[in-house]
């Protein structure tokens, strides 16, 4: 397979993430199993647009019934930089009072995004708030965060692919790959 002349270096093969998110489904499910939480209070919440590949694999794994539902939050100003302060640009359609939260989130770098979704959607009162992560970049952290599950812990160098996006764009490359940022100085797109 060609690869597309940003990437630098693949971090992680479709066939790798494949096999990885059907095990975290797994360990979700025995996570909920064990603390004796029926499918109909769980809502599953994923973050757009990031999340939208990884949410799918994720959500045909998960072998509950449960509800779906999506967030727009802007936490990226566009390019390469994240921004302290996330905000909320859409909102739940669902009422997650006594519910428990499982937030589908693509990666995790500062830290900010979810460390605040993780303070509203309490504030919202629900029951209890989880957040599984396909990629983690534990280098990148600003503030104290962690994920409950974790797909992959990588580097700390910008991403691209399997919906992390560069600008909007690259979202559909099967793979997780480091981008060649010095490359796009003359990049035409
Ligand atoms: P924070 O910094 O708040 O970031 O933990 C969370 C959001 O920032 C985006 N992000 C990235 N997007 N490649 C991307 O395409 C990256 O390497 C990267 N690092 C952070 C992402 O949207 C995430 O939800
Ligand atoms: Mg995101």
């Amino acid at each position: 397979m060609a690869l597309h002349p940003l990437v630098k270096r693949v971090l992680l093969t479709e066939e790798q993430i494949k096999t990885r998110v059907a095990e975290l489904a797994k360990e979700v499910t025995e996570h909920y199993k064990k603390n004796n939480i029926k499918d109909k209070d769980i809502v599953v919440v994923g973050i757009l647009k990031g999340c939208v590949p990884f949410y799918a694999e994720f959500f045909m794994n998960f072998k509950q019934d449960v509800v779906m539902d999506f967030m727009v939050i802007s936490s990226y100003l566009g390019g390469l930089k994240s921004n302290k302060q996330p905000k909320i640009n859409l909102d739940l359609n669902s009422d997650i009072k006594n519910k428990h939260v499982l937030i589908v989130e693509d990666i995790v770098d500062t830290g900010h995004t979810l460390s605040f979704l993780k303070d509203y959607l309490k504030s919202r009162k629900a029951a209890s708030v989880n957040v599984v992560t396909l990629v983690d970049k534990p280098g990148g952290r600003k503030i104290e965060f962690e994920a409950n599950f974790i797909g992959f812990s990588i580097e700390n160098e910008f991403v691209i692919g399997y919906g992390l996006d560069y600008d909007e764009k690259l979202r559909n490359l099967p793979y997780i790959a480091i981008m060649d940022t010095d490359k796009l100085k003359t990049w035409e797109w």
